[in-house]
């Protein structure tokens, strides 16, 4: 059977996805395409599915009968609503981060799921399906024992003049807020925030770079830098400390040259290269798992919790270094 799969936004990342689906995975054809700005319906038609109809309206896109499944790769602020007309279909989702804009509409999100009583959404993590990380997940199992602390940073070249202070939370630090707590398998319970001096590069309204300090609830406590700035590339670091060892994320893999007496190694300048095969890998699980009506990966319920941790990371920026306390309520059996 080949899935029949409808893509809510086709920007950068809709197009993306619809020529994986399409060129690079198998049991699966986008039938349907939606976009508020119709021309990029249109280009990603002409480009990557030809077969595909465009939908004037992202919501008879979600009922149509020649729709299996969903993808919404629209702006963060469309996601809820879209994802939660998915569900009322009884359609699995798959929904680029975040989940929602807001730790309410997120939750409005997991309500929805569980009185659907089945997993129907799939949030767009995609680091979870990295190899490094993936490699990183079974040292921590076996190599350096209980983990005890993580030193982590992740370095832009640069970003434009409207990237804000919190975004760099909500856009940025998000991917490491889902993928530590996936490594560690371990709640936060508090955030801070320190701004050392900031750099000359970073525009008026941007405070960068800033280190955001997150403890555990077993008890560890992470130190991501967030350099958005940097200028030297796109750079994603991680290391876990534990008891018995260290293990850190592998260096993407780049021609090691030795010439005029420096060893060399390239360095990623675009975001896109940095984690290509991990949107294979998560589409993938996606498709397998909406073949038999159901959602893999990563939940609503990460994407809740990811919501409500950014949501603390955001209000220890202005909070001069004090702790912000993280209250989640209990994890909901459906996420067990
Ligand atoms: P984009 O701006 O290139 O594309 C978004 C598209 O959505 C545009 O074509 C826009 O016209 C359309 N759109 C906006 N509102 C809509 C609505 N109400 N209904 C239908 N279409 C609508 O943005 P991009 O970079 O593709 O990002 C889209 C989403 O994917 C964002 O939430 C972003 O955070 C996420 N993303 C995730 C990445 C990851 O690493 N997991 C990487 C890049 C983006």
């Amino acid at each position: 059977m080949i899935l029949k799969i409808g893509v809510i936004g086709t920007g950068a990342i809709g197009q993306d996805h619809t020529r994986r689906i399409n060129r690079v995975l198998a049991g699966a054809r986008v039938t349907a395409l939606n976009d508020v700005n119709r021309a990029n319906a249109e280009t990603c038609q002409r480009d990557h599915a030809p077969e595909a109809r465009i939908f004037d309206d992202a919501h008879a896109l979600i009922k149509d009968a020649d729709v299996d499944a969903i993808l919404v790769c629209s702006w963060g602020q469309t996601h809820e609503d879209y994802v939660l007309a998915a569900i009322a279909a009884g359609k699995p989702c798959f929904c680029e981060k975040p989940l929602a804009t807001t730790a309410e509409g997120a939750k409005r999100i997991v309500e929805a799921e569980q009185a659907a009583g089945r997993r129907l959404v799939q949030v767009g993590f995609m680091r979870r399906y990295d190899p490094g990380y993936v490699a990183l997940k079974k040292a921590v199992a076996g190599v350096t024992g209980a983990p005890l602390m993580v030193h982590a940073a992740h370095r832009n070249p640069r970003v434009g003049e409207n990237y804000l202070t919190p975004m760099a939370i909500h856009d940025t630090l998000i991917h490491e807020i889902d993928v530590l707590r996936w490594l560690l398998d371990d709640d936060y319970v508090s955030a801070r925030v320190f701004f050392p001096r900031k750099s000359p590069r970073a525009h008026e309204n941007l405070r960068d770079p800033q280190v955001v300090v997150l403890e555990t609830a077993g008890g560890v406590v992470i130190d991501v830098e967030v350099f958005v700035n940097c200028h030297y590339g796109y750079d994603i670091q991680c290391e876990i400390v534990g008891e018995d060892g260290i293990a850190r994320l592998p260096e993407p893999m780049g021609i090691q040259t030795r010439s005029g007496a420096v060893l060399g190694q390239p360095i990623l300048m675009d975001w896109k290269d940095r984690f290509i095969d991990s949107y294979d890998y998560e589409l993938a699980d996606f498709l397998k798992a909406a073949a038999q009506g159901t959602a893999a990966g990563p939940t609503a319920w990460d994407g809740y919790v990811a919501a409500v941790t950014a949501d603390a990371c955001v209000a220890a920026q202005d909070a001069a270094g004090e702790a912000v306390a993280i209250d989640l309520p209990a994890r909901p059996a459906l996420y067990a």
